[in-house]
């Protein structure tokens, strides 16, 4: 099912909004973060036109996972999409991209990357923050509030190296830090290289003063994550999402 959204035209990049400083992040004492670190909203023209940032892109995360550039231009270009970059001299060094679903209106945050030189300096956790404030400002421009936010990470256990699990389990980590819980019902990335679906753990976090269980349900939540985003963005057909849908419930009835 397509569902009809209201065009809009690219969203222009917008000036300088915060110089990022080092701080304490939830009682932790976060590293020294770059003095001259800036972060902005880019329109899909800057983004297509950023190479520092798709070669990120490309070496954050594996090709199983990656979907094609155009699809994260499109989605800006239809107003689905909100991108935030954190650019240093000029460069971009980290970005955060995500799809704002409407039916429920909760922000799905598709890819989130810090240059690896870079990491662990609060820059990951600043993107993340941006990118609710952004989204919650857009949903808000439409006369809709947002439930919260929510994004899709690997299940440790499936790691095949030590190394790998303890990276997985790292990531889940930070997530927690910054508000977001692990969901416990099962749940498939669907084949956005058109080859591959992936189990993955769904993490959410709420909007200030909702709680996760007067949220969206879990099979609202990944209805609109499957044919919102996976089928209207990136093409995936609607027989895939029903067949991997009906495995999810089928594993647990949620
Ligand atoms: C996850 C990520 C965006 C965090 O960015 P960051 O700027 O390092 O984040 P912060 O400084 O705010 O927080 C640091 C925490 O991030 C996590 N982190 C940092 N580097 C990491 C890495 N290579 N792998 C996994 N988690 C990492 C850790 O929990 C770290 O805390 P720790 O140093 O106490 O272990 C960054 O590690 C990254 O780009 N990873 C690769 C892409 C990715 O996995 N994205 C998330 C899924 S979309």
């Amino acid at each position: 099912m397509r569902y009809t959204r209201q065009s809009t035209t690219s969203q222009p990049a917008l000036p300088l909004l915060m110089r990022c400083s080092c701080g304490l992040l939830f009682g932790r004492h976060m590293p020294e973060t770059a003095s001259d670190l800036v972060f902005d909203f880019a329109s899909a023209k800057t983004l297509a036109a950023d190479d520092a940032l798709w070669q990120l892109y490309d070496t954050a995360f594996p090709s199983t996972e990656r979907e094609p550039r155009n699809v994260i231009l499109e989605t800006l270009r239809r107003g689905d999409g909100v991108v935030v970059r954190a650019r240093q001299n000029s460069n971009t060094v980290g970005l955060a991209v995500a799809h704002m679903l409407r039916r429920p209106p909760v922000l799905f945050v598709v890819y989130l990357a810090v240059d690896p030189e870079l990491r662990s300096r609060h820059i990951g956790a600043t993107l993340f923050e941006k990118l609710w404030e952004e989204g919650r400002r857009r949903y808000s421009d439409e006369g809709l509030k947002v439930e919260g936010m929510v994004w899709e990470v690997d299940i440790p256990e499936r790691a095949t190296s030590e190394h790998g699990f303890k990276q997985s389990r790292r990531r889940i980590d930070f997530f927690e830090r910054v508000g977001g819980r692990l969901l416990p019902a099962p749940y498939f990335q669907p084949p956005v290289d058109g080859i591959t679906s992936v189990p993955m753990h769904l993490m959410f976090r709420p909007a200030p003063g909702r709680s996760l269980s007067g949220v969206a349900t879990h099979s609202a939540l990944v209805r609109a994550l499957y044919f919102e985003k996976y089928h209207a963005a990136n093409g995936i057909g609607e027989a895939v999402l029903q067949h991997l849908l009906n495995k999810i419930q089928g594993q647990d009835v949620v």
